[in-house]
């Protein structure tokens, strides 16, 4: 059978000329984690409209269709049989509204298709299944545009940042939204690091569940902290995915912080041995950096002499995309082995 795949009219302003490239890749890395195999992946134009288009010998499965109703760039999707096109029901994957991710704007905040597209990848290359309780961690989270697509998918999402006014804005705006849509919550704010009061790291948490029937609760917290000191914040081994925007050499909070101006290198050259502490065993990485300010070499030789598996299949190397004159904004995905 073949399916199209419409993409979403936002994809292109994201990525202009390289809309294509990019939802080819995140498809081609979603494919090897489908239960069938899947073909001919290819754009085609159908009655002047333009589709993604891909075939499979055998029916995908509920979880088959899952992965792909969370793909980044999906708009709809058609089964073709002859001349006829039949829509094929949306999965109903979300644990919070994926409004979410769209409503907060500001400037210097990664885009939130983006950052789906990185959540997908970090997780369909990690050794987790779609129904493993995933805990995510972004180690430079802004005020959250990761933590919130990880609420999207019901994980349990944490994320540091230097910025106090970031975290404070990030995590008010979630309140609002659990309040505004009627999730049951309580929050906490405790220290987390720090002997004494003028050095001690606080987390503010949240638990939250959609009805309160559910027995599990959901947590999404938020650090203001220093991302070298991670593993002071957290047990070891305990994020399966670590998803991050790493930080463009501007300052984008009027942050006066010397250390908010390292290059992704010299960031990662302090910070990726913390980090890897705290992520488990065949869980990922994936990092977003801009390759204008370091090459892909160096951030590859930087995470293989921490012993991290770098994965490099063809898919993997095409996620590179212009997002100004000053941004070329790549994606390394790395595997602690
Ligand atoms: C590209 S921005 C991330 C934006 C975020 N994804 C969002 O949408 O809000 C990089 C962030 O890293 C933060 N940062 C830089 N150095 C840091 C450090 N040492 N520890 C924690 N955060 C840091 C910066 O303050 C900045 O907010």
């Amino acid at each position: 059978m073949k399916f199209l795949i419409l993409q979403h009219p936002g994809h292109n302003r994201v990525y202009y000329n390289a809309a294509d490239k990019l939802a080819l890749a995140e498809l081609k890395i979603a494919s090897t984690k489908l239960s069938v195999t899947i073909q001919n992946l290819a754009i085609e134009e159908i009655a002047r409209v333009r589709y993604l288009t891909f075939e499979s010998d055998t029916p995908l499965n509920d979880d088959d269709f899952i992965i792909i109703s969370r793909l980044s760039f999906i708009f709809a999707i058609y089964s073709l049989e002859g001349d006829m096109l039949s829509p094929i029901e949306a999965f109903p994957y979300h644990y919070v509204n994926p409004k979410i991710g769209t409503l907060l704007k500001y400037h210097g905040k990664t885009n939130e298709l983006f950052t789906k597209m990185m959540v997908n990848i970090a997780m369909l290359s990690s050794d987790y299944t779609l129904h493993d309780t995933i805990e995510m961690l972004d180690p430079c989270c802004g005020r959250g545009t990761t933590l919130f697509e990880g609420a999207v998918y019901g994980y349990n999402s944490y994320g540091v940042e230097l910025d106090l006014k970031a975290v404070q804005e990030g995590t008010l705006y979630f309140k609002k939204f659990l309040e505004e849509e009627r999730y049951k919550h309580k929050t906490d704010s405790r220290q987390v690091a720090g002997t004494s009061k003028a050095d001690a790291t606080y987390i503010y948490e949240f638990e939250y569940t959609k009805s309160k029937k559910e027995t599990v609760q959901k947590r999404f917290g938020m650090i203001c902290g220093d991302t070298q000191e991670m593993a002071k914040y957290f047990k070891n081994n305990r994020f399966h995915l670590i998803i991050g925007d790493l930080p463009y050499g501007i300052y984008h909070h009027n942050t006066r912080d010397e250390r908010a101006m390292r290059n992704p290198s010299e960031l990662l050259e302090v910070s990726l041995s913390e980090w890897c502490k705290v992520l488990k065993q065949g869980g990922i990485i994936a990092l977003a950096w801009n390759s204008f300010l370091v090459s892909r070499v160096k951030l590859v030789e930087l995470f293989e002499a921490k012993g991290f598996e770098v994965l490099s299949s063809e898919a993997y190397c095409e996620l590179e995309h212009m997002v100004d004159r000053s941004i070329k904004r790549d994606v390394l995905v790395a595997r602690k082995v």
